[in-house]
């Protein structure tokens, strides 16, 4: 719930929707901005007459599971046709529903499952109380969900391939003019935002470790080298670990770095790849964040509950662990998104080569919801190709147009799409 999705909202509610929103991170809302979504253009504070928000900064794990559900409740019993996700969390909420209705029992914890689904279940066993039958009604009348962000794609792409997936998906993350612009060009921009607003430490010279090096982690490594920091990559994947060496980063595991870092950033959207162990290694005030979608990249409660470890709280989402030993590291917004946390997360015009994706595959699946299947699209490469174009006109680029014979020995058409599926940018 930021400004750049507020303007996606005021776009949504242009085209004729209703709209009830909220976040997907407890501290990524900007609260003016929610605040004047909620009023909107012709309302007041005291005659609000804008769109139904349930979000603040800050907020808790259990307040946000109630704020999920409350946007997914619509008033009279009528619920939502489209889901627009970033994480995948609202998805997840009303497939749970309907798996618990099913089995006629919510359980009190799920082998596997990350300590805080027992918020999940634990929304679930009220919601089913009041209401046995409210999630399966809300699926079947979904038409389907779209979804923002690689770590919600995966889980789409998990449930569609255990033929659990109860409505048609477009996967928009992997847009080109998403994936490849908002996670690498966006973070460039809020990842050292975030850093700055958060500790305002001067990062050139610096030793910073970036875990993960796709898209978001390209950009994060471009972003902390445009400040002078000495960059380190750590990689699973051969591939992108050599994009890395031959982009001019030295390459490492964790285990060999982690005591020289000065900053060590996760950008993986994995689970458990800095762990307390690393966190007691590390050098006097480290600055440790995350800008992977999950905290669980970072081990946060094996921190809290490490032999004699204190923590002090600088200022919000800023905290200051310090270990039995004296030394100390410093961990933004509690390892959540710290772009979005301690920063104002990317800036509106990547975000609107992003939302553009948003609004031409919610417009989609709304219209055309009888010829998707309960499977995982992505949109046709033309209207990527036109999203691009809109931005790069924005931007004042000229871009050069094919001939017609020039089009026939590449084999595209004038008008594209200009390149294959396989093609990778
Ligand atoms: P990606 O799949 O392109 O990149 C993740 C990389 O991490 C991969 O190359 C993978 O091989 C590597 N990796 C996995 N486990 C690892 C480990 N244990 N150690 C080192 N490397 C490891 O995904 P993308 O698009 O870069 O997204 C990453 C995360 O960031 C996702 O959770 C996504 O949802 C999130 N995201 C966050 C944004 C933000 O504003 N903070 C914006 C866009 C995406």
């Amino acid at each position: 719930m930021t400004v750049q999705t507020a303007v996606l909202i005021e776009t949504l509610v242009a085209l004729g929707a209703e709209v009830r929103w909220c976040s997907c991170n407890i501290f990524s809302t900007q609260d003016h901005a929610a605040a004047a979504v909620v009023v909107g253009p012709h309302g007041t504070p005291e005659e609000p007459k804008g769109v139904p928000v349930y979000a603040w900064k800050g907020e808790t794990l259990p307040e946000y599971w109630w704020a999920t559900e409350k946007m997914l409740t619509w008033p009279g019993g009528e619920g939502p046709n489209m889901i627009l996700d970033d994480g995948g969390d609202a998805t997840l909420l009303v497939h749970k529903g309907v798996q618990y209705e099913k089995a006629g029992v919510v359980p009190d914890a799920e082998d596997d499952a990350p300590e805080e689904w027992a918020l999940i279940l634990e929304t679930l066993r009220a919601s089913l109380a009041a209401d046995s039958g409210k999630w399966t009604k809300v699926a079947e009348g979904l038409r389907g969900v779209t979804e923002e962000t690689t770590t919600g794609v995966l889980r789409l792409y998990q449930l569609a391939a255990a033929g659990e997936l109860l409505f048609p998906a477009i996967n928009v993350n992997d847009s080109v003019t998403k994936s490849k612009f908002d996670n690498r060009y966006g973070i460039r921009h809020s990842l050292v935002d975030g850093i700055n607003r958060g500790t305002d430490v001067l990062i050139a010279g610096k030793v910073a470790v970036i875990c993960g090096y796709g898209d978001v982690g390209k950009g994060s490594a471009e972003s902390l080298r445009g400040q002078g920091a000495r960059v380190v990559v750590t990689e699973i994947d051969p591939i992108c670990a050599l994009q890395a060496a031959m982009d001019g980063y030295e390459v490492r595991t964790l285990d060999e770095v982690v005591g020289k870092a000065d900053i060590i950033i996760t950008t993986t959207g994995n689970k458990d790849v800095v762990t307390a162990d690393h966190m007691a290694r590390m050098k006097h005030q480290t600055i440790l964040g995350n800008v992977g979608h999950f905290d669980n990249e970072l081990d946060i409660a094996g921190l809290t509950r490490y032999p004699g470890i204190r923590r002090v709280n600088i200022k919000p989402q800023v905290d200051e662990w310090v270990f039995p030993d004296g030394h100390t590291i410093i961990v933004l917004s509690e390892g959540r998104l710290l772009n979005l946390g301690n920063a104002t997360g990317h800036p509106s015009f990547v975000m609107s080569s992003s939302f553009s994706n948003q609004v031409i595959a919610q417009v989609e699946l709304f219209t055309k919801h009888q010829e998707y299947d309960r499977e995982v699209y992505r949109l046709p490469k033309k209207l990527d190709e036109k999203v691009a174009r809109i931005h790069l006109e924005a931007l004042g680029g000229s871009l050069t147009k094919l001939t017609k014979e020039q089009a026939e020995y590449i084999d595209v058409d004038v008008e594209g799409p200009f390149k294959s599926e396989h093609y990778r940018y």
